[in-house]
Formats: structure tokens, C-alpha cells, sequence
């Protein structure tokens, strides 16, 4: 298996024009847009629509009025939408629709739709992220780190990385760096997200729960899958 990572926003927007057809995408955007899809689907949510933009996501309303609407800018609730992407809201969903659009997340779940599987990564479910790699075994594997804004994201590296430390494969450089950057601060993740950029932003909202739940390893045994537009647990896949 060949792994490679995609560390920040400006190598995202080249992915479209990048042959996925035989990769594994899976896309991490910690803090918080993939911890809160992975805690919907883990809490009995059905189906996640990923929007790039408000607009996008206004328009899918009115092709699925039951859908619920959903996602962020700037770290807030969108005016006139039903819920935020606070992942603790998340919880509390079961078998609702949500058509969410964040400023980072969706737009890198979009942008690797090309490839064979795409899947939704987080720490909640690594193990399970793990299991299903090593069973599938793809001959390339290609991580992507949201971001934030249009700069690198330090809990997705991590993220990306300890994903790279329990796979056996070979590592891009990219994939190399994510490792070692995992290792520097596997002994205390929590500490890593609190100290990056969007969680001293949580931080600063009163938010300290949200990144104590994102830092959580394996908390949840899901792995959602992006298929035309739409996001499902995979065993709903069938
Ligand atoms: C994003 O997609 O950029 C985020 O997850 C941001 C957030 O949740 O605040």
C-alpha cells in the first residue's frame, strides 16, 4: 500500500485534477467537522450531505426538505441553519438527515470524490478506520488534512500520522512528516489540539469540551463513506 498525505488546503484544491480512480481517500478535519459526522453516524444519524457552500447547502434543502441543516463559518452556526458543528450536538440526531457545510471539512471531503472510496477519519474512530484499511487493503492510500482557512492544521497532521504509525505500507515523504509529527505528541493529544490554532480559537469560545471529545482514540467502531454526494455508516452500505 502506498500512503501519502495531503497536508494542507492549497494541495486539496489540486486533487480534482489528480487520478484517485484506485485510491483510498480518508479525509480529517479534527477539530471539528469529521469528529461531529463520525459522532452523528456513531449516534444513529442516517445520512450526512457534505456542502462546499452555503449556497450548496440551501439548494439541497430544497430537494430534501427533511433534511436538517447544518455546519459553520467562522466557528459559529450559520444564520437560519438548525444546527452547528459542534460535535456534542451531534449526539443527539438519530435517524435525522443533516445537510452540513463547514469552511474546511466539507470542501475536503468534495474535493477527493474522485477517488475509489472516500472516507470520513477522525480520532473517535481510528481503530476502526485501521481494520477496515487492513481488510480492503487499497494500493493507495491517500490521506488528506483539511485544514483550516487555507493553512495546515496541526490535529489533522497528527491525525494523518497515527493513522500512517499503525498501517504497514510505504510512506510518501508527506506521510513520513505526519508520522514523525504524530509521535511528537502521541503522549498527550490533548494537549496537541488544545495548543493548535483552532483549539486555542475553541478555547477562546469556551469550547474546551469539544476538543476533549475530538481527542478521544477509538471511541466510536464507525467508518462513514462518501458515495455520490452522500455520506453513510458503511455497514448501511451493505
Ligand atoms: C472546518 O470545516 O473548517 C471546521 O471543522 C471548522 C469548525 O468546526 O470550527
Amino acid at each position: 500500500m502506498n500512503i501519502d498525505v495531503i497536508l494542507s488546503p492549497p494541495e486539496i484544491d489540486l486533487l480534482p485534477q489528480r487520478d484517485l480512480s484506485t485510491a483510498t481517500v480518508v479525509v480529517f478535519d479534527v477539530l471539528r467537522a469529521t469528529s461531529s459526522m463520525i459522532t452523528g453516524l456513531a449516534h444513529g444519524m442516517t445520512e450526512i450531505f457534505p456542502a462546499r457552500t452555503i449556497e450548496e447547502a440551501l439548494e439541497l434543502k430544497t430537494r430534501r426538505p427533511d433534511a436538517k441543516l447544518g455546519g459553520e463559518r467562522h466557528g459559529d452556526r450559520i444564520e437560519g441553519f438548525d444546527l452547528g458543528n459542534s460535535p456534542l450536538e451531534y449526539r443527539d440526531l438519530r435517524g435525522e438527515r443533516i445537510i452540513t457545510t463547514t469552511t474546511n471539512g466539507t470542501v475536503a471531503l468534495r474535493a477527493s470524490e474522485g477517488a475509489r472510496e472516500v472516507l470520513v477519519g477522525a480520532l473517535l474512530n481510528m481503530n476502526a478506520l485501521v481494520l477496515h484499511l487492513q481488510k480492503e487493503k487499497p494500493s493507495e492510500l491517500v490521506l488528506v488534512c483539511a485544514g483550516t482557512f487555507r493553512e495546515l492544521a496541526l490535529e489533522d497532521v497528527i491525525a494523518a500520522g497515527m493513522l500512517c504509525a499503525r498501517l504497514s505500507g510505504s510512506p510518501s515523504d508527506s506521510a513520513r512528516v505526519a508520522e514523525a509529527v504524530f509521535r511528537r505528541h502521541e503522549n498527550d493529544l490533548l494537549a496537541a489540539l488544545s495548543s493548535a490554532r483552532n483549539g486555542r480559537v475553541l478555547l477562546g469560545k469556551n469550547r474546551g469540551a469539544e476538543i476533549e471529545w475530538c481527542a478521544q482514540v477509538s471511541a466510536f467502531d464507525v467508518v462513514g463513506s462518501l458515495r455520490d454526494g452522500v455520506i453513510r455508516p458503511l455497514s448501511a452500505r451493505g
